[in-house]
């Protein structure tokens, strides 16, 4: 059943008093500052909440989502936020994490979507034509869903690389980052990492 609305205010103030009852001083500390090393660019899925599947705490991970996981490099709200990141947060690992079961993908891959979705993911369809061959090949269709979710993750990545935040951290020496591709397998709950294509690395 969903959760109703006086649910989220309820379970906000009887989650405050464990964690101040848990450690005095909790929230103040908090709200002093953010000191995050990871930025986590995920799906808007509500699936997809990094910071229960990795058990990190507020604080921790500076988050971007938006449907199907897209480093869309002419996007001004995930440009500042990984602008930020780096030179400002300086956050040590970035993470790009995709996910099984993923509907972008499957609308993308299914010609499904219309309107401004449609045209959001319609990266997807055409990498999905890129890799038309591999994909074929795979009969399950969950199977090959799966994979395009990984390849997915795997351009991003390399749209990451394309970014001038990314390429001027290079140059000036100041990668002081690691870039990581991860699709989370819903069944399962686990992060899967992938390996990055040779060349699409810095360390
Ligand atoms: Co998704």
């Amino acid at each position: 059943m969903p959760l109703e609305y006086q649910h989220l205010i309820s379970n906000n103030l009887k989650w405050a008093a464990q964690k101040k009852a848990a450690e005095p001083g909790y929230f103040e500390k908090l709200s002093m500052r953010q000191q995050p090393n990871f930025l986590y660019i995920g799906c808007s899925d509500s699936r997809m909440p990094l910071d229960t599947f990795t058990s990190t705490e507020p604080g921790e991970l500076f988050v971007h989502r938006n449907i199907a996981n897209q480093v869309s490099i002419t996007d001004i709200n995930f440009l500042s936020v990984l602008d930020y990141a780096v030179h400002v947060l300086k956050v040590k690992h970035i993470i790009v994490c995709g996910h099984y079961n993923c509907g972008g993908v499957t609308a993308a891959y299914k010609g499904q979507a219309t309107g401004l979705v449609g045209n959001w993911i319609s990266p997807i369809r055409d990498l999905a034509k890129e890799y038309a061959a591999e994909l074929e090949s795979i009969e399950n269709e969950t199977l090959r869903l799966n994979r395009l979710s990984e390849l997915n993750v795997i351009r991003q990545v390399e749209n990451l690389y394309k970014t001038h935040v990314v390429q001027r951290a290079l140059q000036k020496c100041h990668s002081d980052f690691q870039i990581h591709a991860w699709v989370l397998d819903l069944s399962s709950g686990h992060i899967i990492e992938l390996p990055l294509p040779d060349g699409l690395s810095h360390k």
